[in-house]
C-alpha cells in the first residue's frame, strides 16, 4: 500500500472479518493494529489466528458505527463491510478527526456517503483511496 503512509499510524480494519488484512497490516510494517468485528464469532477466530501468528493487534466486537477511534492518525479499511446507513455515520465521525485520515474502501458501493473533506486520491478497478488532512486546533 504505497501510497498510504505507514509510520505513526494506526491502522483500523472495520468489519475485520476473521483479522486477514490484519495480519497483513503487520506484515506492512503498521505497529498499531486494531480490528472492529460485529460478529462475536468472526472476532474470536480473528484474535485466535493473530495469536497463533504472534502479531499484537487488538479485535473489538462490536458495531463500526459506535467504535470510539483512537486519537491517531488513522489508515482506516474497509472490505464493503456494510450499507449507506452504518457507513454515513462511520464517516461524519472521520470527517470531524482531529488527525488525519486515509480510506481505503475495497468495493466501495457508498462512497456517496463521504463528505466533501475526504479527497479522492487514488481509484483502482474495485477499491479507491481517500485522505481527510488534519483538522486545524
Ligand atoms: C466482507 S467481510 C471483510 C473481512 C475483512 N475485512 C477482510 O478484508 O478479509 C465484512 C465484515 O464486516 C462485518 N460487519 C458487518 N457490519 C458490521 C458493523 N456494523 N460493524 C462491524 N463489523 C461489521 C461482517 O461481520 C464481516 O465480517
Amino acid at each position: 500500500m504505497s501510497w498510504v503512509p505507514v509510520d505513526g499510524y494506526t491502522f483500523i480494519d472495520l468489519g475485520c472479518g476473521k483479522g486477514r488484512m490484519l495480519l497483513m497490516a503487520a506484515e506492512l510494517g503498521f505497529r498499531n493494529i486494531v480490528g472492529v468485528e460485529f460478529s462475536p464469532h468472526l472476532a474470536r477466530i480473528a484474535r485466535n489466528n493473530l495469536a497463533s501468528m504472534g502479531v499484537d493487534a487488538g479485535v473489538v466486537t462490536g458495531d463500526a458505527a459506535e467504535f470510539a477511534f483512537p486519537d491517531d492518525p488513522m489508515i482506516v479499511f474497509m472490505y464493503n463491510p456494510f450499507g449507506a446507513l452504518v457507513m454515513g455515520k462511520v464517516m461524519a465521525k472521520l470527517a470531524v478527526h482531529q488527525h488525519p485520515v486515509f480510506v481505503v474502501y475495497v468495493n466501495p458501493k457508498h462512497e456517496s456517503t463521504f463528505p466533501a473533506s475526504f479527497i479522492r486520491i487514488a481509484r483502482f478497478q474495485d477499491w479507491a483511496v481517500w485522505r481527510k488532512d488534519a483538522i486545524a486546533p
